[in-house]
């Protein structure tokens, strides 16, 4: 069967379905070496080899999308009441199959990977691959030193146990960095709970080597490249 033609240039964020509708019809694609006006035709992605004004296209099987994800919407795919994440994605970048690795809660913004590759988010998650992540947090009262040993030796909230986290100031001690590999529940918030702080804004910065583009204002988003992805793990 194949996948038409307008729609794989479209899930390569060459445009809206419209748009590179209209460089199809223009002549401007071709396909194994033939131009194709036919925004209709199928191909398959895997094999065929697609030039758009002459440029071959790389065909990504996964797509990567980096959101810095405003405060008040969900990080889920679906919710009858609420915003998504998904929701907030622009049309040409809407696919069957993307999803948000992990969550933010929805008062945390800040970066958020949206993909339709399981392996990676699992990589991503697993505690046992040790991808840190960095937040930024605004707290109701200062960092001590002795928040610092705590993190560092692993807080308790309750019965919940969280592996030694990184947890530094820069020069206002009420703005506190910290860097976890765990996701558990609310995670970042109990841990400052557990020495008696209030987390009164939450903001991710960092996924392993990956750093949110601080060009991105809050509720958009971009696809990242192989490189950036790969830094994922870095
Ligand atoms: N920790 C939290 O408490 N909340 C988040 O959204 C992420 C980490």
């Amino acid at each position: 069967m194949g996948e038409r033609l307008d729609k794989y240039l479209s899930s390569q964020g060459f445009g809206t379905r419209k748009e590179v509708g209209k460089l199809i019809r223009s002549g401007l694609v071709a396909v194994d070496g033939v131009p194709q006006r036919d925004a209709a035709a199928k191909l398959d992605p895997q094999k065929a080899v697609v030039t758009v004004e002459g440029r071959p296209v790389s065909y990504q099987r996964h797509l990567y999308i980096m959101m810095n994800k405003p405060a008040g919407v969900l990080s889920a795919t679906e919710d009858r009441r609420a915003k998504t994440v998904l929701d907030l994605l622009p049309e040409e970048l809407r696919r069957r199959g993307l999803f948000p690795a992990g969550r933010l809660d929805k008062d945390t913004t800040g970066l958020l990977l949206i993909t339709d590759d399981g392996d990676l988010a699992h990589r991503m998650l697993s505690p046992k691959k040790h991808v840190y992540k960095l937040y930024r947090a605004q707290l109701d009262g200062p960092v001590t030193q002795e928040d610092i040993q705590v993190f560092s030796r692993g807080a308790q909230w309750g019965e919940e146990h969280y592996a030694p986290a990184k947890l530094w100031i820069d020069h206002d001690p009420n703005i506190a960095f910290v860097e976890i590999h765990e996701g558990k529940f609310h995670q970042v918030k109990r841990m400052f709970e557990a020495r008696g702080k209030n987390v009164l804004t939450l903001k991710r910065l960092k996924i392993g080597g990956l750093y949110l583009d601080n060009t991105l204002q809050e509720g958009d988003c971009r696809l990242l490249d192989e490189e950036e992805t790969r830094q994922i793990f870095h």
